[in-house]
């Protein structure tokens, strides 16, 4: 980092740790929107021969540490999935309980704090869904959060890619009956080169930017029916860690691993990253004219 970028305001609230990643990162180049399947709880716990619930209050917890440190470095969006529509139809109901307890739990301890970061909080997911009682307490701590300015938390509770494109396309379709619409221009609009942006405007995260990383604990290299839509393009990083050991370090080392990949959009990379040709060689491919399919195919 050059002496002359500005360091983020709460840059000296990272430990020495952090703050030693953080010095080794490009800060015009901090992903806007980080996405982390937290994933391991259980393991976490068995490994210690401790009950599952356990693993659970513990990835709570961690859940506070990573929010902060994503606040100290001015992440703009962090979305974490914290209770999937899966979890919820396939696990015991005594699980399901547990983690709906520690979902009110949590925010009830963490809303001050959230506050003290200046972490606003937001949900994804069909939680009309879940009981009425932890809905209330969501209302609230989004409520006493609403008007901070710094990150913005989403927890992504009830939650499943496919559930939300269904949603989306099922909000989208009554949206264009109620205006009258008729079954042929409906399917006139999405033959329109704006379709799949006119989707994205029903889906859970309209109001978002589509997530630029996507971390997942535990090993796993699966994405869990998590953004499906959204991380199109996503760059993914996978640890071993079990999401209660994942710790803000991690989260910027995560954050240094994403500044070494080379995104490309379905494009071509920058010149920069394409091979050198060795001294000596022909031009590059780039300055000579496209060769025909049948030509090369041809000289093989
Ligand atoms: C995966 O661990 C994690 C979950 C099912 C839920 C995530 C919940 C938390 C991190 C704690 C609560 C969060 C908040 C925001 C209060 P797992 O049980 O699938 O672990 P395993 O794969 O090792 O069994």
């Amino acid at each position: 980092m050059s002496a002359s970028t500005p360091k983020p305001r709460r840059y000296l609230e990272l430990t020495p740790e952090e703050r030693a990643v953080y010095d080794q990162l490009d800060p015009q180049r901090i992903p806007r929107h980080v996405a982390i399947i937290m994933d391991g709880n259980g393991r976490w716990a068995g490994k210690r021969r401790l009950q599952r619930f356990l693993g659970h209050s513990q990835g709570a917890e961690t859940v506070q540490y990573v929010v902060e440190t994503a606040s100290r470095i001015d992440l703009p969006w962090l979305t974490l999935y914290a209770f999937s529509l899966e979890n919820r139809l396939r696990r015991p109901p005594e699980e399901v309980g547990f983690l709906m307890k520690l979902l009110h739990l949590y925010l009830v301890k963490n809303v001050k704090r959230m506050n003290d970061n200046n972490v606003r909080i937001a949900y994804i997911g069909r939680t009309h869904e879940l009981p009425p009682d932890v809905q209330e307490t969501m209302r609230w701590a989004a409520d006493a959060t609403a008007k901070n300015t710094g990150t913005t938390l989403t927890l992504a509770l009830n939650y499943g890619a496919r559930a939300e494109i269904v949603d989306a396309f099922r909000a989208q379709l009554e949206q264009q009956l109620a205006a009258g619409r008729t079954p042929q221009e409906i399917i006139a609009t999405l033959k329109q080169e704006s379709a799949e942006e006119n989707l994205g405007h029903h889906l859970y995260t309209a109001h978002m930017p589509d997530p630029d990383l996507v971390v997942r604990t535990s090993g796993e290299f699966r994405i869990s029916n998590f953004l499906l839509w959204q991380i199109a393009y996503a760059e993914i990083f996978v640890t071993d860690r079990m999401w209660p050991d994942f710790t803000g370090l991690n989260l910027l080392e995560a954050i240094e691993d994403y500044q070494r990949r080379e995104r490309r959009y379905g494009g071509l990379g920058t010149p920069a990253a394409e091979a050198a040709p060795a001294a000596g060689a022909a031009p590059s491919a780039e300055a000579a004219p496209p060769a025909e399919p049948a030509t090369i195919l041809a000289s093989r």
